[in-house]
């Protein structure tokens, strides 16, 4: 119920959008966004870092030159370096905003103003293994999503990922709400000089669900979840978006009772009598599963969908209602942590859920890629509000935030890995249109 407090989403309902169309003109924003400002600098700053020594140097050494040979083009530049696994390394010119600067920080996530004595955690960059990934570019960003429309569907690190992406966008502009309902869970922003769109709808459990009972039997609530029903808050609006993004998790460790074919299969400890307990990561699986398989049936829906993996929390001594708390200042080295139990696990269900959906969206012609923040993300324990998302006379549930996300903070990297994620699809347009045209 608290918690539901700091979940406050934003988001609305659903527009006419638009039916993405890619004109003469987005074509040619795309080949020079792509090629110019992208692969240049990545391979020029690759080659340069990359030490030259033969056979792990699997750069061409004149990646333009040879334009003739569509395929030497982009897809070694693509494959090149997986830009998910890597380090944090200092970053002195961070943070790009502060919390005077964007008004879209979300109060919980307003981390300074509650206090948080330690500002280092704002100076980080994600230095992926191999290669560079480029610091967020707002301009870049909304020349590329010119005329298009983002969905974020999950939770509230959904939202919280969107509001850092207003607050990195807002060196170019402030979106206005255009939101169609006041519900804060559902809100709509229109960047208008770019005829851009963004929304989030608020879908803890990407199913349908009911909260049956405030308490149940570990005090955090019982919900029930449709496990076959995508919740239609989300999956009836959103056919029209070029890019939906979905996450989810932090509500799967809840106490819940599972139905399917609206009868009860089995629950997570629900202590029902009769009721088998299945697991949270059945009811985890199964909702992913009824999820993509909701985008995949969409009549009209011509978007790409990004799953954007588990964002592990980090309570240490102890869980989020025992007392557990996070408050490191620095983030780990690769090698000091590994995913393991729950974090790990849900990460795998995603992964094998995202697969196979993609396999069947792919006999459609739909899109689906990974936004793989896991790895970055659990190397941040520094990075949540910690017990500075309230003041601290406040009674709150979830006194020690060690979910959610300071801003400026961490998940600001997501926006680089979208961008990034969007440059190559420009590349991989490219490649295709080379090969239309050679054909
Ligand atoms: C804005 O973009 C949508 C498609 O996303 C399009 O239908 C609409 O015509 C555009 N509006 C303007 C003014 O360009
Ligand atoms: C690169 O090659 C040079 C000469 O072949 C060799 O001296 C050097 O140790 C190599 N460096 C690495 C990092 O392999
Ligand atoms: C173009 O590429 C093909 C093979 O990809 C190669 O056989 C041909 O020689 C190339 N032409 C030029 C002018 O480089
Ligand atoms: C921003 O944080 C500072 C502390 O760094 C605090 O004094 C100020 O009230 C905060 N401003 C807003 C608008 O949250
Ligand atoms: C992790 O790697 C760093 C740098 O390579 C090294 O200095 C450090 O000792 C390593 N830590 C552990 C726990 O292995
Ligand atoms: C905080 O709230 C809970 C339930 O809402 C209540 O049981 C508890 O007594 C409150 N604690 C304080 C210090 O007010």
């Amino acid at each position: 119920m608290k918690f539901q407090a700091m979940e406050l989403l934003f988001g609305k309902n659903t527009p006419k959008q638009m039916i993405p169309k890619v004109t003469l003109l987005a074509v040619f924003a795309i080949l020079v966004f792509t090629i110019t400002p992208l692969s240049y600098p990545l391979f020029r700053n690759s080659s340069s870092s990359l030490k030259k020594n033969g056979s792990n140097n699997n750069i061409p050494s004149s990646t333009f030159d040879d334009l003739n040979e569509s395929t030497s083009l982009p897809s070694t530049s693509v494959k090149k370096c997986d830009i998910f696994s890597g380090e944090w390394v200092p970053n002195p010119k961070g943070p790009y905003y502060t919390n005077e600067t964007c008004w879209a920080i979300h109060e919980h996530q307003n981390c300074m103003k509650y206090g948080r004595p330690d500002s280092e955690f704002m100076k980080w960059k994600w230095k992926p293994n191999g290669c560079e990934l480029p610091i967020f570019n707002p301009f870049q960003f909304l020349e590329l999503l010119r005329g298009k429309s983002l969905a974020f569907v999950g939770d509230s690190v959904g939202r919280n990922q969107m509001q850092s992406m207003i607050c990195l966008l807002s060196r170019v502009e402030w979106p206005i709400d255009v939101s169609y309902t006041r519900d804060d869970y559902f809100m709509r922003w229109k960047y208008e000089s770019y005829n851009f769109t963004m929304a989030a709808f608020w879908t803890p459990h990407l199913v349908r669900s009911k909260q049956s009972d405030l308490n149940g039997p570990g005090q955090t609530g019982l919900f029930n979840l449709y496990l076959d029903e995508p919740d239609e808050k989300w999956i009836t609006q959103i056919e029209d978006f070029d890019y939906v993004i979905l996450n989810g998790g932090h509500w799967f460790t809840r106490s819940m009772v599972f139905y399917e074919e609206q009868k009860i299969v089995g629950c997570h400890y629900c202590l029902l009598e009769n009721v088998p307990d299945l697991t949270m990561y059945y009811g985890y699986r199964k909702a992913f599963r009824t999820a993509f398989k909701a985008i995949n049936r969409l009549k009209n829906f011509k978007g790409i969908t990004f799953l954007r993996t588990f964002a592990p929390s980090h309570f240490e001594n102890g869980m989020w209602n025992q007392g557990g708390n996070c408050i490191r200042t620095k983030p780990f080295r690769s090698n000091e942590t590994q995913l393991e139990g729950l974090n790990l696990e849900y990460y795998m269900i995603q992964l094998e859920e995202f697969k196979n959906a993609e396999k069947e969206a792919r006999k459609k012609g739909l899109k689906y890629r990974l936004l793989d923040t896991t790895q970055a993300t659990l190397l941040r324990p520094d990075g949540h509000p910690s017990r500075y998302g309230h003041w601290p006379s406040v009674n709150v549930t979830l006194y020690n935030d060690c979910v959610h996300w300071c801003l400026p903070g961490p998940i600001d990297t997501w926006s680089d890995f979208l961008l990034e994620m969007l440059k190559m699809e420009g590349i991989r347009s490219a490649q295709e249109r080379l090969r239309l045209d050679q054909d």
